[in-house]
């Protein structure tokens, strides 16, 4: 890989420990894809927050950094291992929040927004159309990618580190246009209606993709949230993190079709529902918010709960920024859901709290929750806004 002077010097250390650090990784993962040279990036979204997937290791690494390294862009973090203000409130201990309080600090030291969110997007770290990017969650890499049209790789906790350090990626993968051109075809001829359909839609599309990139055609109407339940799916079950849909993906109108095509029907939506749901009647959590709810999702909550308490036997979390929970308290959605018994679940999630083997099931609008959490030996069921609100209420899945 070319590297210009000022490059040079940052590899030689020049720049300090982080930058030099920085550069090994980049120039190693340039190397190793072919990379002609680095790009400069406009903001960076860093996973691996959470102490539960970091343990001690992880924590001495960043320490490391954190000693001279600060971030060069805006830099924003993905959920942590609990809610920062109000961990006790999830059950969460006091040896786990000792621990991911260092991870926090080591961040703060580093220049990094605290956001703690799986979809930037929705508070401030928008990148623009073409915008090169490195981002590493995977919902919100196939947001930027397809939604937005903004270029990045899925990039690993450290390479985005690295990343923001330098503000700069190596050029390669998903960031040239070569790499960019879909390669499978899928009809979607199937009634979507509720969240969760997106999530089931998801899991057939990756299914069929393969690996590859598909060119979507046959939705005629999609909203936000529905997008963004569809993003987490996709890239989870096996498609590449970027997809286009005609009529929603910046540029996929000047896109050729391919010819392989798959179609997906009625049919595969109630068979993805069968994979993703297990046999199991009595729920012992229900989470909403996979990717972090936005305020219009947690309005809807605050009204299907409003008048009606959660059952004893069941926790009930909503997932979601905190920029989205401090929206919430404004229009009083937040004293409706707890006045009922629900809890907030800021800056973390389902996947990244340490809940194995707290709860036996659980109930969720998304189709990434159910996968994450059966490798936390979870039975799971996915449904509408509405299923999960009851069986938060019921304790039961109808
Ligand atoms: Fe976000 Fe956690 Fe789901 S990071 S996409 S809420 S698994």
């Amino acid at each position: 890989m070319q590297l210009t002077k000022d490059e040079e010097r940052m590899l030689n250390g020049e720049m300090g420990y982080a930058v030099r650090k920085s550069m090994e990784i980049l120039t190693a993962l340039g190397d190793i894809y072919g990379a002609d040279r680095l790009i400069k990036v406009g903001s960076v979204q860093v996973a691996g927050v959470s102490y539960h997937n970091l343990g001690d290791a992880g924590l001495d690494f960043l320490n490391e950094l954190a000693r001279d390294g600060k971030v060069k862009v805006t830099t924003t973090l993905n959920p942590a291992g609990m809610d920062l203000e109000n961990w006790q409130n999830l059950g969460i201990s006091e040896d786990f929040a000792a621990k991911q309080n260092l991870v926090i600090d080591a961040f703060t030291r580093m220049g990094i927004l605290i956001s703690c969110t799986c979809t930037p997007y929705l508070i401030g770290n928008l990148p623009r159309y073409g915008e090169h990017i490195a981002w590493s969650e995977s919902s919100a890499v196939t947001f930027a990618n397809s939604v937005i049209g903004a270029r990045t790789n899925r990039e690993g906790g450290p390479s985005a580190l690295a990343a923001a350090f330098v503000g700069k990626t190596p050029r390669y993968g998903l960031h040239l246009d070569e790499k960019r051109i879909p390669n499978i075809q899928v009809k979607v001829d199937a009634n979507l209606t509720r969240l969760s359909d997106w999530g089931a839609l998801g899991y057939c599309i990756g299914k069929k993709a393969e690996n590859k990139i598909p060119f979507i055609t046959g939705i005629k109407e999609v909203e936000l949230d529905e997008l963004k339940s569809f993003c987490a799916s996709v890239v989870t079950y096996g498609s590449q993190p970027l997809f286009y849909m005609q009529g929603i993906t910046p540029g996929a109108e000047n896109q050729i079709a391919p010819k392989e095509s798959v179609i997906v029907e009625d049919r595969d939506i109630r068979e993805a529902y069968d994979n993703i749901n297990d046999q199991v009647t009595d729920i012992e959590l229900v989470c909403v918010g996979c990717p972090h709810c936005s305020i219009k999702e947690i309005a809807e909550i605050a009204e299907l709960l409003a008048g009606k308490q959660v059952a004893e036997s069941t926790e009930f979390w909503v997932a979601t920024s905190r920029l989205m929970k401090q929206l919430s308290d404004k229009r009083g959605y937040t004293a409706t859901i707890e006045q009922a018994g629900g809890k907030f679940a800021c800056d973390t999630c389902m996947a990244v709290a340490p809940l194995k083997g707290r709860f036996k099931s659980l109930a969720t609008t998304s189709a990434k929750g159910c996968f994450y959490s059966r490798q936390n030996k979870m039975l799971t069921k996915m449904g509408s806004m509405r299923e999960c609100v009851e069986a938060a209420v019921t304790g039961k899945w109808n």
